[in-house]
C-alpha cells in the first residue's frame, strides 16, 4: 500500500508491455532467483517412476532417468514451491503440469513455469493425443505446408495439456544413416531440411508465439550431430569448415531468419570443442551475426558432461562458466547448476549481464505465452481438443503422401475381387505401435490403427479375408519355429504382407533397435527378419512387404526377389489406413525418399550430393550405385517431364531466371508427383557437388492431365563458398536438371550461364 492506494504491480499487469514487465520482474529478483530462472528439472512422475523402477545403481547408470542424487521429488517440489526453478521438461499429464505451476504460483514472485516436451510429430509423449507421421515421413511428403499445418495442430495439442515449449524441429543433416535418429530428421539434404524445419517453426510459434495456443520450437542439436564418426549418438564431429558452413548451418541460418525462440545444443564434440561450449557459434555466430533473438538451451546433462564426458574442465563449476559464458541461457536439468553460476557471478568471474540477458528471454517467453495470466489448463476440456476430427484427417493425409512405395512389379494395387482372396499379415511390427516411431509415449489402442488393422478395416471392404500371424514384435528375438509356422500359414493363402523394420519404442528399452541412442554398425534387417522374409517367399505365395522403419534399410535381396515394397516409415496413428489405402489402391503413392539408401554399410558415407571424385574408382566387388537414390519413389501412374525451360539462358546480379518444365500424367490413375529440380556448378574455385537440390513442389494431375511447374533462380539459388570462404557466384555455366528424382536417369537438363561475379550475403 502507498499512501492508502495498492500498489500497481507492473509484472502481474496484463495491461503492461511485455518490455516493461519483464524490467519490472527482473528489478524485484536477487541473483539467485534470476539463474533459477535458468535452470531446468523432469517432472515429478518421472522422477518417482525412476525411483521405483530403478536399484540404486541403475540410477546412477541410466543417465536417461530424471534422477538426481540425494534429492527427492517431494524435495523438487518444495523447490519449486521457493520459485527455485524456472522449467520442467518430461511433464506427460495434464495433472502434473497443473500441480507444478500451482507450486510455482506460492512462490514469492509467482513466475509460472515454462513446461518443455519432445513434441517431435504431435505431442505424442502424452497418452491420447495425434501422433502424426515420424519426422522422417513427414520430409517424404517433401510439402512445406503441411509441416505448418501439423505445427499449429500440435501447439494446440500441447497448450490444451499444459507445455509451451516444444524441443523441435530436430534439423540436424543426416549423414550418416547408421544413427538411431534418422527418423527424427527431416533427411540428408539441407536445403529440404532448412525449409521443413523453419515451416515447422512458423506452425509452432506463429509469429511470436503470443497467447495461449502457439508454443516456442527449438531448433537442434547444434551442430552436426548427423555425422557422428562411428554412427552412434554424441560421438565425436570431425567435419570441415566448408561443411559445417554449406550443410550443417544451412538450416540453422532459415530457423533464425524464422525467429525461431530456443536452440538447443547438441551432445557431441565438434572438431574438440563441446558445442555447450561454442562460443563462435552460439554468441559469434548465431546471436551477433545471425540476430537469433531467442534463448539457448542445453541437451540433456550436457554441461555437465563438458566435466564428466569430455574432460575439457575439472568441475561443474567450471563446465558452467565454459557453457553460460560462450552463450548458454538456460541447464536441462538438475540441481548444481545455479550454485556455481551464482558462484561465478559473486567471485567476479562470469558477467551479470550474461544471467540478465538469459532471465530476460525466458521472462519475456513467459510473458507472450500468457503463462502468468493462464498457468494451469482445463482438463475437463482437453478431450475436445486432442486427437480431434480435424487432427486425424492431417495425420491421415500426412502418412499418405509420405509412404514411399520402393518396388511394384505389377503386384499393387490389389483390386477388388468377389472371390474371397486371402491375404495373411504377419511380420514383427504388423501389429503393434512402433508405426508411432520415437518420441511417443503407449496410446490408447482406439486411437492407433496398426497396419493390420488397417489391412483388414479397408481389405475386407474390398473382398478379402485378411488374417494375422503374430510372429512375435521383439524383433530381437524372433524364434525359429515362429518362422515355420508364418512360411507354413503362408501356404494356404493368396497374398502375404508381411511387416518388417525397425522398432523405436523408447518405453521397451530392451527391445527396440532404433532411435535415440540406438545405433547399429549394420543397415540390414536386424535379428532374424530376413529368414522370416525368406521362409515365406520360399512357399511360392506372392509378397507385399511393408517396411516400418526409423531408419532406411539396406536389403537388396528384398528388391532382387519381392515383388513390392512399400516404405512406410512411421506413418503414426493413422498409419495403419493409409498403408491400406495404398495397398489396395484407393490412394496412389506419391512420397520420395529423403535420403539415399545405401546397398550396404559398407558404402557409406552414401549421399546423392557428393562430391565429382566420390566414384572415380570402384569397389573390388560390391556397387557403387545406391539402392534407392535420394528424391526416389515410384507411383501407380507414369509422369512424363519437358525439357526445362529457362526464361533467360544469363543471370546477372539481382535478375530472377523462371525454370519451367511440363509434366504430364500418362498412365492409367491420378496421382500427385513431387517435381525437383537439381543444379550443378560446371567449373568453379572449388569442388562442388554433382548436384544441389534447389526447388521441389508436389502436384497432383488427374490421368492425362499436363501441368507446367515453375521454379526461380537467383543468386543466392547458385552461390557457394569459394577458394577464399566467400559467399559468392562465380561465373560460368550451371546444369540445372528438373525431373523425378535425384537419378540421372531421372532428370531433363539445360544450361544458365552466369557472366560475372555476384557476391551474396550469408
Ligand atoms: C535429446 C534431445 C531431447 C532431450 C529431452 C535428449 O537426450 O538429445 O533431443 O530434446 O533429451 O528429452
Amino acid at each position: 500500500m502507498v499512501n492508502g492506494q495498492q500498489e500497481t504491480i507492473i509484472y502481474l499487469d496484463p495491461n503492461q508491455s511485455v518490455e516493461d514487465r519483464v524490467k519490472d520482474l527482473m528489478n524485484r529478483m536477487s541473483l539467485e532467483e534470476k539463474v533459477y530462472q535458468m535452470n531446468q528439472f523432469v517432472g515429478l512422475d518421472h522422477m518417482r517412476k525412476a525411483e521405483k523402477d530403478l536399484t540404486e545403481e541403475e540410477l546412477h547408470s541410466n543417465d536417461a532417468q530424471g534422477f538426481y542424487k540425494g534429492l527427492f521429488s517431494e524435495d523438487v517440489a518444495e523447490m519449486t514451491r521457493r520459485g527455485e526453478i524456472g522449467s520442467f521438461l518430461h511433464v506427460v499429464t495434464d495433472r502434473e503440469s497443473n500441480l507444478l505451476q500451482n507450486l510455482a504460483a506460492e512462490s514469492r514472485l509467482k513466475i509460472p513455469l515454462l513446461i518443455g516436451i519432445d513434441a517431435i510429430h504431435g505431442n505424442a509423449l502424452v497418452s491420447g493425443t495425434t501422433v502424426y507421421p515420424s519426422p522422417i515421413t513427414l520430409a517424404s511428403t517433401w510439402s512445406d505446408s503441411y509441416l505448418e499445418t501439423i505445427g499449429i495442430q500440435t501447439a494446440r495439442e500441447m497448450r490444451a495439456t499444459g507445455s509451451q515449449w516444444t524441443f523441435t524441429p530436430n534439423i540436424d543433416v543426416l549423414r550418416d544413416p547408421r544413427w538411431g535418429r534418422v527418423g527424427e530428421t527431416f533427411g540428408e539434404d539441407h536445403f529440404l531440411v532448412g525449409n521443413l524445419g523453419a515451416a515447422m517453426i512458423r506452425g509452432l510459434q506463429q509469429n511470436d508465439f503470443t497467447g495461449n495456443q502457439k508454443v516456442i520450437a527449438c531448433a537442434k542439436h547444434m551442430i552436426a550431430g548427423g555425422e557422428p564418426i562411428n554412427g552412434l549418438n554424441a560421438s565425436p564431429m570431425d567435419v570441415s569448415i566448408r561443411t559445417l558452413k554449406e550443410v550443417h548451418l544451412k538450416p540453422y541460418k532459415k530457423a533464425i531468419d524464422e525467429g525461431v525462440y530456443s536452440i538447443m545444443a547438441a551432445h557431441n564434440e565438434l572438431n574438440g570443442v563441446p558445442c555447450h561450449m561454442d562460443s563462435s557459434l552460439m554468441t559469434d555466430l548465431f546471436r551477433n551475426k545471425w540476430g537469433f533473438q531467442g534463448f539457448f538451451v542445453s541437451d540433456w546433462m550436457d554441461i555437465e558432461r563438458i566435466e564428466t564426458l569430455h574432460h575439457v574442465a575439472n568441475s561443474l563449476k567450471e563446465a558452467s562458466y565454459l557453457a553460460v559464458s560462450a552463450g548458454m541461457d538456460m541447464h536441462m536439468h538438475g540441481p548444481k547448476f545455479p550454485e556455481a553460476v551464482v558462484a561465478l557471478v559473486e567471485e567476479g568471474k562470469l558477467p551479470i549481464q550474461r544471467v540478465n540477458e538469459a532471465c530476460e528471454k525466458i521472462l519475456t517467453a513467459k510473458f507472450k505465452l500468457g503463462l502468468f495470466e493462464n498457468r494451469t489448463v482445463d482438463i475437463k476440456s482437453i478431450p475436445d481438443k486432442v486427437f480431434t476430427p480435424e487432427h486425424q484427417q492431417v495425420a491421415l493425409e500426412t502418412a499418405r503422401k509420405g509412404i514411399v512405395l520402393l518396388k511394384n512389379e505389377g503386384l499393387l494395387p490389389l483390386e477388388k475381387t468377389i472371390s474371397n482372396k486371402r491375404i495373411l499379415v504377419t511380420g514383427p511390427n504388423a501389429n503393434n505401435q512402433t508405426i508411432l516411431g520415437d518420441w511417443h509415449s503407449p496410446q490408447p489402442d482406439e486411437k492407433v490403427i496398426t497396419i493390420f488393422e488397417g489391412l483388414k478395416t479397408v481389405g475386407s471392404k474390398c473382398g478379402y479375408d485378411l488374417e494375422f500371424f503374430d510372429s512375435g514384435e521383439n524383433i530381437r528375438k524372433i524364434k525359429d519355429n515362429t518362422i515355420a509356422a508364418a512360411a507354413n500359414k503362408a501356404k494356404d493363402v493368396d497374398y502375404v504382407v508381411l511387416v518388417v523394420g525397425d522398432n523405436a519404442m523408447r518405453y521397451r528399452w530392451k527391445d527396440k533397435t532404433a532411435g535415440e541412442n540406438m545405433g547399429r554398425a549394420a543397415l540390414d534387417l536386424a535379428g532374424k527378419q530376413l529368414d522370416l522374409v525368406k521362409a515365406i517367399e520360399a512357399t511360392g505365395t506372392p509378397i507385399i512387404i511393408v517396411l516400418v522403419n526409423h531408419r532406411p534399410i539396406s536389403e537388396p535381396w528384398l528388391h532382387d526377389h519381392i515383388p513390392s515394397i512399400v516404405e512406410a516409415w512411421g506413418p503414426g496413428s493413422l498409419g495403419g489406413q493409409a498403408v491400406a489405402e495404398i495397398i489396395f489402391g484407393q490412394v496412389n503413392p506419391s512420397g520420395k525418399l529423403p535420403l539415399t539408401i545405401a546397398r550396404d554399410v559398407g558404402q557409406l558415407r552414401m549421399i546423392y550430393n557428393h562430391k565429382p571424385s566420390a566414384y572415380f574408382h570402384k569397389y573390388a566387388f560390391e556397387k557403387i550405385e545406391p539402392l534407392y537414390p535420394f528424391g526416389f519413389g515410384l507411383s501407380f501412374t507414369n509422369f512424363e517431364y519437358s525439357k526445362p525451360k529457362l526464361s533467360s539462358t544469363m543471370i546477372n546480379s539481382n535478375e530472377i531466371v523462371s525454370v519451367t518444365v511440363s509434366v504430364t500424367n500418362t498412365g492409367n490413375y491420378d496421382g500427385d508427383e513431387v517435381v525437383q529440380m537439381y543444379i550443378r556448378d560446371q567449373v568453379s574455385s572449388v569442388t562442388r557437388p554433382v548436384k544441389e537440390l534447389k526447388g521441389y513442389k508436389r502436384i497432383f494431375l488427374k490421368k492425362g492431365e499436363t501441368k507446367e511447374v515453375f521454379f526461380d533462380i537467383d543468386k543466392s539459388t547458385l552461390a557457394f563458398y569459394d577458394i577464399n570462404m566467400k559467399y559468392c557466384v562465380e561465373p560460368g555455366d550451371f546444369t540445372i536438371m528438373v525431373g523425378s528424382s535425384s537419378d540421372d536417369r531421372d532428370l531433363k537438363s539445360t544450361k544458365l550461364t552466369v557472366k560475372n561475379r555476384m557476391d551474396v550475403n550469408d
